[in-house]
């Protein structure tokens, strides 16, 4: 079997995780290959509204293994946090989910570097998630980090003291950072004993007898393309591969075992934290965008910038990840306006390009094309003929130039709220 792969396109919060808990009845098992609690994934379903951080969104799923990859970084008071959560909703996990022995840990020290680092760099800040991601990942590659396979050994509290003791001496170079270290190590340390309770697994055997078997995995995306630490924005990005090919270090699957690649944009475009925008409105239209898409972070609360779509973006991200299928979201969100732009290209020194380039000139302009919008409710449509005409076009308009296409529609955050044209999964 091959494993298919659901991530974004844009900048993030494309709808992930309403797409995946969707999809997820189709698969054996959910995996998630990157990122880690700077990931927001909104479910919702039944009436009632879940926010993941670090599990995957094929949870609510029952009989679904849920795995966490070596590709993520793990913070174990968030995901202590999020088992309660599935606890209270009554969800069993046990069994179900598993930990990879190569995934690394976020440490209170990570999280207070990343505070730190941001407030160094003044008002050139990425508006980190704070979550000690960028730390995290430092030390991976640094090779100094722990790992959840670490958390039984002997010499853990050693080699933790050892990273502390690193970090507390990067500290004093730079800006002082409110932060209680003795209650967050109190609470760190608490937290990892319900870690430890938590079946881990050497997640590329794992994955690979599981595709061997004929079982079939979905693996989850977190951020989006643009947010890829290679191809994205730089240094405006996370700190993981967030692209497909993240799935193979990520999870640890060969290059031929990525079956469809299943990318997600929403009708429009947002992002949240600093970094090029060329498509964003500064004018009412978006702030009706905000407001109409309820554009605030899954994970921070902060409200996201918000205008529209741009295609030499999603032509870029849809090269990068070899996408075979087009997720669109939040099409709804769309209905009350009465014309919709999409971007077409881009205008760099008087110069119109469809490339994205090394990086987004401040005086970078974006030219548009105009279509009609169909100001109606979509609610109760899960059919594509039955959509107005002006949403049809919107959509045909979409596939012709991307050249991809689009077999999910999403109208309302609800799993429900859905429409399907011929999805190969
Ligand atoms: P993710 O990080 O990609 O999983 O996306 P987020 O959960 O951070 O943000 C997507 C937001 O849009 C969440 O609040 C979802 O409940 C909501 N959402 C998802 N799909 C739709 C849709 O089709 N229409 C509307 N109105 N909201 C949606
Ligand atoms: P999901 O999975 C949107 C953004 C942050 C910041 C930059 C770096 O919910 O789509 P980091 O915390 O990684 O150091 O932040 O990336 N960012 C996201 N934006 N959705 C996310 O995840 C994001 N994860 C990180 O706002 O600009
Ligand atoms: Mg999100």
């Amino acid at each position: 079997m091959k494993i298919d792969v659901i991530l974004g396109l844009q900048w993030g919060d494309e709808g992930k995780g309403k797409i995946v808990d969707y999809l997820a009845d189709r698969y054996d098992m959910v995996a998630r290959f990157q990122g880690g609690p700077n990931a927001g994934h909104t479910l919702v379903f039944d009436g009632r509204k879940h926010v993941l951080h670090t599990i995957p969104s094929g949870v609510f799923r029952p009989d679904l293994i849920n795995l966490i990859g070596n590709g993520v970084v793990i913070d174990p008071i968030t995901f202590e946090k999020e088992l309660k959560g599935l606890d209270d909703a009554g969800v069993d996990y046990a069994d179900r989910l598993f930990l990879s022995q190569k995934a690394h840990l976020i440490l209170p020290t990570h999280r207070l570097l990343d505070a730190a680092n941001e407030q160094a760099k003044g008002k050139s800040k990425i508006g980190s998630t704070l979550r000690g991601i960028g730390p995290a990942y430092m030390d991976r590659t640094g090779r100094n980090s722990l790992r959840v396979g670490d958390i039984h050994k002997n010499d853990f509290g050693e080699r933790y003291d050892r990273l502390k003791q690193k970090h507390l001496a990067i500290l004093t170079s730079l800006p002082k950072i409110e932060f209680d270290l003795e209650e967050e190590e109190r609470k760190w340390l608490e937290s990892m004993e319900t870690l430890k309770q938590v079946p881990q697994v050497s997640s590329e055997y794992f994955v690979n007898r599981h595709l061997d078997f004929g079982k079939r995995i979905l693996a989850e995306g977190a951020q989006g393309s643009m947010l890829d630490v290679d191809f994205g924005t730089y240094p405006f990005v996370t700190s993981s591969n967030t692209v497909t090919a993240g799935v193979c270090t990520g999870l640890g699957v060969s290059p031929d075992k990525i079956g469809e690649v299943i990318g997600i944009t929403k009708a429009y475009c947002t992002r949240v934290g600093g970094g090029p925008f060329p498509s964003e409105l500064f004018d009412e239209m978006g702030e009706l965008l905000r407001k109409e898409g309820h554009e605030f972070g899954a994970t921070t609360g902060r409200p996201r910038r918000c205008g529209w779509i741009d295609l030499p973006q999603l032509k870029y991200t849809i090269m990068l990840n070899g996408v075979t299928q087009l997720v669109v979201t939040k099409i709804d969100v769309l209905n009350i306006f009465k014309e919709l732009k999409v971007g077409v290209s881009y205008v760099i020194d008087g110069e119109e390009t469809e490339e994205v380039p090394f990086e987004f000139p401040k005086d970078i302009s974006m030219k548009y094309e105009s279509h009609g919008g169909w100001e109606k409710s979509l609610e109760g449509i899960h059919v594509f003929s039955e959509m107005p005409d002006a949403a049809q076009d919107y959509i045909r308009a979409l596939e012709k130039e991307l050249g991809v296409p689009i077999t999910m529609i999403s109208t309302g955050p609800d799993r429900k709220e859905l429409l399907l044209r011929n999805v190969v999964v």
